[in-house]
């Protein structure tokens, strides 16, 4: 039956029962036990919408009931995350290893009743709903299984933020990593340091294409997050068991900040009163200035994002950090003399291990991406392996927690095909089969490092993308393969079953067309996707294809 072609694959049996399925109607209820609430709220709102059903709380034992409780057993055997969902003609019960395994189950109950599950309306009321006959258990390979959306370089207005949750709930993903600021934008409000939206939330045009292109946008853009919208977001994925990991990234791609602080940057070398927000892509050369002045300003930045944000991990950035300014600056190489330090990679690591104590004293944890690691780690500090695996594997070799996100590999800015006609080339090609065959972990490590690797990500740059299409259109159908790789059990990369994975695609897109997402559809985009070169140009002067093929583990 096509509604069991069920994306991530469940990871243990999933036995196809023979006998009937169960029949959802005006009479199911939904009892819920205790901690399962949160889980049967969700059903309520989701599949009462597209079925029209009121799905009210119900007493156990009659045969009209979803039964949803925690319980031990299922954590022991499948994780805290894991469930089991057994459904015949008499019932369905879910059993979830915790609130989380009983939401992620869910999730697969919502697959099973077929893609008009999807939409937000009955499309006929005399539609018949079943869940076929089965029993499956379930549980994620990895407990990071997340996705990066850049609202930096373009802002994502809230309500796109809120149905990209939904989107990853779909696919069983779990971290949402909220890249905040750049040099393009700062979009998280910050009540002491009001400049930082009233001036670093804007720009006044922007490069269209890569940074070599020689077209503008000549629109200003902007936006960012009140403290309300960022509270709304948080407890929005809280409801969905999905952690939001806020990037405030330091010391590098500040170039907005300093233009909205001029004394956060290196006075002594530029004019930093006449900086504005960049209006194009790159590595700004505007870096912070390595003051305690500045240090207090981001602990003062930091105290309200963490009044914000519950996540244990709090992202620094770390990527990125050109370090000209600092060397031509004799106030940055005084301070690197009076603090001891041999060169300029010492004074990041001194500004990112300031960064781990000062979120370490307040039970929190810091993770940067793998350049974090020039100049000495910070002890507990954990890494975002971005510029390949070697980051990644010298940091679990020395005892640090990885996630996984290999720019060569699961950059969903890059394009997904080489053909002519796709919006903006950018990068390597990474098919949807290439993300499917995205490993990971590296045989290399040894048992012990390979359990620091603690998850894995999808990266969502949006220098290409000016709007949510274009973010869908990345993005999917990629995160769909990526979210099986972060949940099922998947065999080594050659060994996985592709055609498989691809049969039961044609039904997710269907869920996806419910759900109203803007994917790049497998024969190639749509005439709205293309985006032609301007006359005279090639699209080789708007993008940044890198031709060949990049290493895989
Ligand atoms: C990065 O792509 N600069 C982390």
């Amino acid at each position: 039956m096509a509604s069991m072609d069920l994306i991530p694959a469940p990871v243990g049996a999933k036995d196809l029962r023979a006998g009937d399925g169960f029949a959802v109607d005006e009479r199911t209820v939904i009892d819920a036990g205790p901690g399962t609430e949160g889980a049967a709220r969700w059903l309520r709102q989701v599949i009462g919408a597209a079925t029209g059903l009121p799905l009210g709380p119900g007493a156990d034992g009659s045969d009209r009931t979803v039964r949803l409780r925690i319980d031990a057993g299922v954590a022991d055997t499948l994780g805290p995350e894991g469930y089991r969902l057994d459904v015949d003609s008499a019932g369905i019960g879910l059993h979830g290893g915790s609130a989380a395994g009983v939401f992620w189950g869910a999730q697969t109950l919502r697959q099973l009743l077929g893609p008009e599950a999807f939409r937000r309306a009955p499309l006929r009321q005399d539609r018949q709903w079943t869940v076929p006959g089965c029993a499956i258990e379930d549980g994620p390979r990895f407990a990071w299984r997340g996705m990066m959306l850049d609202v930096g370089r373009h802002f994502m207005p809230k309500a796109g933020v809120l149905r990209y949750l939904d989107l990853l709930a779909a696919h069983k993903l779990n971290v949402f990593h909220f890249h905040l600021t750049d040099d393009q934008g700062w979009r998280i409000e910050i009540k002491r340091h009001p400049r930082l939206t009233e001036v670093g939330a804007w720009r006044s045009r922007t490069k269209w294409g890569h940074r070599a292109s020689p077209l503008w946008d000549e629109k200003p853009h902007g936006g960012f997050y009140t403290q309300d919208d960022i509270r709304e977001i948080v407890a929005y994925a809280a409801e969905r068991h999905i952690t939001v990991v806020p990037e405030i990234d330091i010391p590098g791609h500040s170039q907005a900040a300093i233009s909205a602080y001029p004394e956060l940057g290196n006075t002594d070398v530029v004019d930093t009163a006449a900086l504005t927000v960049w209006d194009t892509w790159g590595v700004s050369p505007h870096v912070l200035a390595p003051t305690e002045k500045v240090l207090r300003f981001y602990e003062g930045v930091l105290d309200e994002v963490l009044a914000l944000f519950p996540s244990t991990f709090i992202h620094l950035g770390g990527d990125e950090c050109p370090k000209d300014q600092w060397q031509k600056s004799p106030a940055a190489q005084a301070r690197m003399a009076e603090l001891g330090l041999a060169d300029e990679d010492e004074l990041q690591s001194w500004f990112i291990r300031h960064f781990d104590r000062w979120l370490a004293e307040r039970g929190r944890r810091l993770i940067g991406w793998d350049e974090i690691l020039e100049g000495g780690l910070a002890p507990g500090a954990a890494v975002s392996s971005w510029r390949g695996y070697a980051g990644g594997i010298a940091a679990a070799e020395s005892g640090h927690d990885v996630v996984m996100c290999p720019e060569q590999q699961v950059y969903l800015d890059h394009r997904q095909h080489g053909g002519e006609g796709e919006p903006m080339p950018i990068g390597y090609v990474r098919t949807l089969e290439d993300v499917y065959r995205f490993e990971p972990v590296p045989p290399q490590l040894a048992p012990e490092a390979a359990a620091h690797v603690i998850g894995t990500q999808a990266n969502v740059w949006t220098e290409v993308m000016e709007d949510q299409n274009r973010v869908d259109y990345q993005a999917f159908p990629r995160l769909v393969a990526f979210s099986e790789v972060a949940w099922s059990a998947l065999p080594a990369p050659a060994e996985r079953d592709y055609p498989d994975f691809d049969r039961r695609m044609a039904v997710h897109y269907a869920r996806l067309d419910a759900l109203g997402v803007h994917y790049r559809p497998p024969g190639g985009p749509l005439p709205a996707q293309r985006r032609p070169a301007p006359q005279g140009l090639t699209a080789a002067d708007l993008g940044r294809p890198i031709e060949g093929t990049p290493p895989n583990v």
